[in-house]
């Protein structure tokens, strides 16, 4: 049985506990090794990969994306859900509240963001989050009342610093609504791989300038810990409602 469906577990989710009969694979790519744990969820084959590795050791800019999504699309993956740890710089989006996310805006300097390295791809990027996918996510936090806001721009730095605020007001003023690390090119590269991709972006925190105190990564971990369950409801929810081969409008 292939396995359509994967969960990159973010900053504060290292492991898939909610699937049973796990398997650990290691993958091979082009790019690099990838290590993936497989089990099911509610008879549905379920991927899990956490981007920072089990133990939080691989800081944002240096995780190997593309390694990461070749491996999901060699094992036949079609729908990623990715979590992800943000800081706010919208006051309407508090700690604690879900936001399915719809652009961004890319401050990354450092990061491959193509698996092409001969001939031209440029990407449509019009819709660059599933609209399907955060549909699914949107109508799983509504099912469980979860703070929610069903759209949101995600604003990517390179890191692994905090921003200055200086920083957090230059992207308020663009737009910007979330601020976080592992975004781009995670969402870029699962266009590129054809695999449908959502962000459950999770607000740990308001940015830097905007908060009244200095941020700290033991913040960011305390308070995802702190909603980690109604993050896995979330996540439960959405796997068990997903039409694992749904094909898509989105360029996806
Ligand atoms: N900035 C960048 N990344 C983050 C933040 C933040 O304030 N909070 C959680 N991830």
């Amino acid at each position: 049985m292939s396995v359509k469906i994967a969960i990159i577990g973010g900053t504060g989710v290292y492991d898939p506990n909610i699937l049973t009969e796990i398997t650990e694979e290691k993958l091979e790519t082009p790019f690099g090794r990838a290590r993936v744990k497989i089990g099911s969820y509610h008879g549905k084959r379920v991927a899990f990969m956490a981007r920072h590795g089990e133990d939080h050791s691989v800081p944002p800019h240096l995780v190997n994306y593309r390694a990461n999504i070749y491996a999901l699309g060699m094992l036949g993956v079609k729908n990623i859900f990715a979590t992800a740890a943000v800081g706010s710089l919208n006051q309407d989006m508090k700690p604690k509240d879900f936001v399915f996310v719809d652009q961004f805006l890319d401050f990354t300097k450092s990061r491959p963001q193509t698996f092409v390295e001969q001939g031209v791809v440029h990407l449509d990027m019009t819709d660059p989050y599933c609209p399907r996918l955060r549909q699914v996510l949107r109508e799983a936090a509504e099912k469980h009342g979860l703070p929610h806001h069903i759209a949101g721009t995600y604003v990517c730095t390179e890191g692994p610093r905090f921003e200055t605020p200086a920083e957090i007001r230059m992207f308020r003023q663009l737009g910007g609504d979330l601020v976080g690390m592992t975004s781009v090119p995670e969402v870029v590269l699962a266009r590129e791989a054809k695999i449908c991709y959502a962000t459950i972006a999770m607000v740990t925190n308001f940015a830097a300038g905007i908060s009244a105190t200095r941020l700290s990564h033991q913040e960011v971990v305390d308070i995802m810990d702190e909603n980690v369950h109604n993050l896995r409801k979330l996540v439960m929810a959405a796997i068990e409602s997903v039409d694992e081969d749904a094909v898509c409008g989105a360029g996806c």
